[in-house]
């Protein structure tokens, strides 16, 4: 894909749905009793690769234009797999649906693409196996692909040293199937979609944030879920790429539509209202059950910030895009406490930082982030994507704000998250040139 310098972005856009919570909205309604309509689900590659997972395991799922209709059959209605589970690219079908597997009794196995199959397993293996589950990674490295035996969920309270809304959401799931009540606790919270899903589908699902920071969420066993009626808000992670846009392409003023703003999602907001941007809420509202919000943005001049703590979870997929408005922002960001980021469809660090020195930014890549020393002259150049969509979405951005021609290779990535993202790109350039 050619992405040349933008003169100005003017117009509306709509937001696709949210990824975390379509996945949540398939498994959940295939786990509940009755059937679970499912309005603005993401048709994402990712996603879909949760829809053919569940159909794979006798699950009814009608994908017409408008809604999804997932026929779920129970807690203990899924039937077994004739075939290896494809889960593609998407780490969150793997582990959620590894919670749900191992309460099942029925073998199944697990696998990915090149950079699913590359990325660590062991942080719901190891929890999976302690409450009792019979799972294990096939070529003992560690990663999918994985097989899941038939085994005797007991609860557990496990201590987690990373915070991941995936390990959170596997063991919660697993908890569902086991005796007594499982808790997990995070260093900091995590995404909380499951805790909020898994209660209005009728499960009974507790959360704690403790003094120190940390936070604990406990699920007791389950009889029996109950389907919904889902709208699922637009993905504040795929807003993040048009956010960036109005406020780097000179000239630009964006209304970006039905974002979803759950707090620990949203840190990017708090990052770039930090670095100067001007940007209005509009309708702010929680008709979906999650807060959503239009969002307004013009061009701005940006300014450096510290990126680290707590805040991390809460944009961990907004890294990159960051990482980019830094390079246009004055002065030193750094970026710290991400090292999840090496865990990512890519090692972000890498990705990130390559394409940025490509580019023409000062960067430098550490441990656990990186440090951006923004206001150099960023150009044009050709980025290797490395089929990674957040990769591909946040350099196209950088693209329209840098000088000359830049080229995004294997750009057809973004479907994993954003089918039509280069589509809407051009059609708000366009309205930019007729005004
Ligand atoms: C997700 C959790 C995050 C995030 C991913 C989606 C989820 O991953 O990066 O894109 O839907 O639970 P981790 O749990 O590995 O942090």
């Amino acid at each position: 894909m050619e992405i040349k310098t933008s003169t100005g972005l003017c117009g509306e856009v709509d937001i696709p749905g949210d990824k975390s919570i379509s996945h949540r909205s398939v498994m959940f309604g295939a786990l509940a009793k009755g059937t679970t309509e499912i309005t603005h689900f993401l048709q994402g590659a990712d996603c879909l690769s949760t829809i053919s997972c569940f159909r794979e395991m006798g699950i009814e799922i009608e994908n017409t234009a408008d809604k999804i209709l997932v026929h779920g059959k129970g807690l203990h209605g899924l039937s077994a797999p004739r075939r290896t589970l494809n889960v593609g690219n998407s780490g969150t079908t793997t582990r959620l649906i590894s919670g749900i597997l191992a309460g099942q009794g029925f073998e199944s196995l697990l696998s990915g693409d090149d950079s699913l199959n590359s990325r660590p397993m062991n942080r719901i293996i190891r929890p999976l196996k302690e409450m009792g589950a019979e799972i294990e990674s096939i070529d003992g490295s560690g990663c999918a692909p994985l097989r899941i035996r038939p085994g005797v969920l007991h609860s557990i309270d496990y201590t987690s040293t990373v915070a991941s809304a995936q390990v959170k959401s596997a063991i919660l799931l697993a908890g569902l199937y086991a005796s007594g009540t499982t808790s997990v606790t995070e260093p900091v919270l995590s995404r909380n979609h499951t805790e909020l899903m898994l209660n209005s589908f009728g499960a009974d699902v507790a959360a704690v944030i403790h003094k120190d920071g940390s936070a604990t969420a406990s699920v007791r066993p389950c009889e029996e879920l109950f389907a919904q009626k889902i709208k699922v808000p637009g993905d504040i992670s795929s807003a993040a790429y048009f956010i960036a846009a109005g406020l780097i392409v000179p000239h630009s003023e964006l209304l970006i539509k039905n974002v979803g703003i759950n707090p620990t999602r949203a840190g990017l907001l708090d990052v770039v209202k930090a670095m100067g941007a001007d940007i209005t809420y509009l309708n702010v509202n929680s008709d979906s059950g999650e807060p959503t919000a239009d969002l307004l943005v013009r061009s701005s001049s940006l300014k450096a910030v510290t990126v680290e703590g707590a805040a991390i979870p809460t944009l961990i997929d907004e890294i990159p895009m960051i990482a980019v408005l830094a390079a246009f922002a004055d002065g030193t960001t750094v970026i710290r406490d991400a090292a999840e980021l090496k865990v990512k469809e890519t090692d972000r660090i890498k990705t990130t930082t390559e394409a940025l020195l490509n580019m023409g930014a000062d960067v430098t890549p550490t441990e656990d982030g990186m440090i951006i020393r923004g206001g150099n002259p960023i150009h044009g150049g050709q980025i290797d994507s490395f089929l990674d969509h957040r990769i591909a979405m946040a350099f196209a951005v950088a693209g329209l704000a840098a000088d000359g021609l830049t080229t995004i290779k294997d750009s057809q990535c973004v479907d994993v998250s954003y089918p039509g993202f280069f589509e809407t790109l051009q059609r708000l350039q366009g309205k930019a040139n007729e005004n």
